[in-house]
């Protein structure tokens, strides 16, 4: 039998989701990190490390997390929170964006949180009240030039979220999608390399004056995987610093 409250988070490994990680181990869940690898250190200065549990599973592989899950349900009797932050960024537009990183995007951004969602919802449903938080992106709700894929893939996510919350209220399973704005992890440091800009730079128009960070993100799975968010469903949250695209 399981004493604690339980989360999964995928793309644990990340910026926004090894924070999310932490953030729930703090709150008192067991939290089962999903993600293709770990860094050697990972979570070793988390005074909570001992309740989070890396697994290593490709979430692009929709057999692999299929697998990883049938592990879950032997140990576990319910799962009380799934927190969906796995993502990649592939730039483009339709006429430079090359088949295999549209595919990969979808894979991964699409297939990845669909197929995490759907292996969730009997664990999730055990539980009584429970909830999911995908990670969008607010380019999903107003696209970003020249990243037709992402934008698209993102668009997605808070569909499905949106659909399941709609197909699942009635089994105590809340579904909301964040969509981040500029959160300083490594994927939007890449995008400072390529581009030859600094944190600065990205700061300028941002209404709040500064870059989000990975903690700004996980306060808000929190909130929405958490009691005091109970009556929030099918939403799409924005946490930009007041920046729309
Ligand atoms: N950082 C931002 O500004 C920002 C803004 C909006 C949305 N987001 C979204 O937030 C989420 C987290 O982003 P991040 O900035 O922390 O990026 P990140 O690259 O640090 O983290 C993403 C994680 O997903 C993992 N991952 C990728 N493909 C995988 C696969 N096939 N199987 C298992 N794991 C895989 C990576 O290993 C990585 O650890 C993503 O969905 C991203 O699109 C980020």
């Amino acid at each position: 039998m399981q004493d604690a409250k339980t989360a999964v988070v995928t793309g644990a490994g990340g910026g926004i989701g090894s924070a999310v990680a932490s953030r729930l181990a703090a709150d008192g869940f067991q939290v089962f990190a999903l993600d293709l690898r770990f860094a050697e250190d990972a979570w070793s200065e988390d005074p909570n490390r001992e309740r989070i549990e890396p697994i290593a599973v490709d979430l692009g592989d929709p057999s692999a997390i299929k697998a990883a899950f049938e592990q879950l349900r032997a140990r576990l009797t319910s799962l009380d929170a799934l927190v969906n932050c796995v993502g990649i960024m592939r730039r483009g537009d339709a006429l430079t964006i090359s088949e295999q990183d549209w595919f990969d995007t979808f894979r991964v951004n699409v297939d990845g949180v669909f197929f995490t969602c759907r292996e969730a919802l009997p664990l999730l449903e055990k539980a009584g009240t429970s909830a999911i938080a995908n990670i969008a992106s607010n380019w999903g709700l107003t696209p970003a030039k020249g990243h037709i894929a992402y934008n698209a893939s993102k668009a997605a996510v808070v569909s499905l979220s949106k659909s399941l919350a709609l197909d699942y209220g009635h089994l105590g399973i809340r579904v909301n999608a964040v969509c981040p704005g500029e959160i300083l992890t490594p994927m939007v440091e890449q995008k400072l390399r390529d581009n030859g800009l600094t944190e600065e730079d990205l700061a300028k128009p941002i209404p709040i004056g500064r870059v989000g960070r990975p903690v700004d993100v996980a306060g808000l799975m929190s909130y929405l995987v958490g009691p005091e968010s109970g009556y929030m469903t099918g939403g799409a949250v924005e946490i930009t610093g007041g920046l729309w695209s």
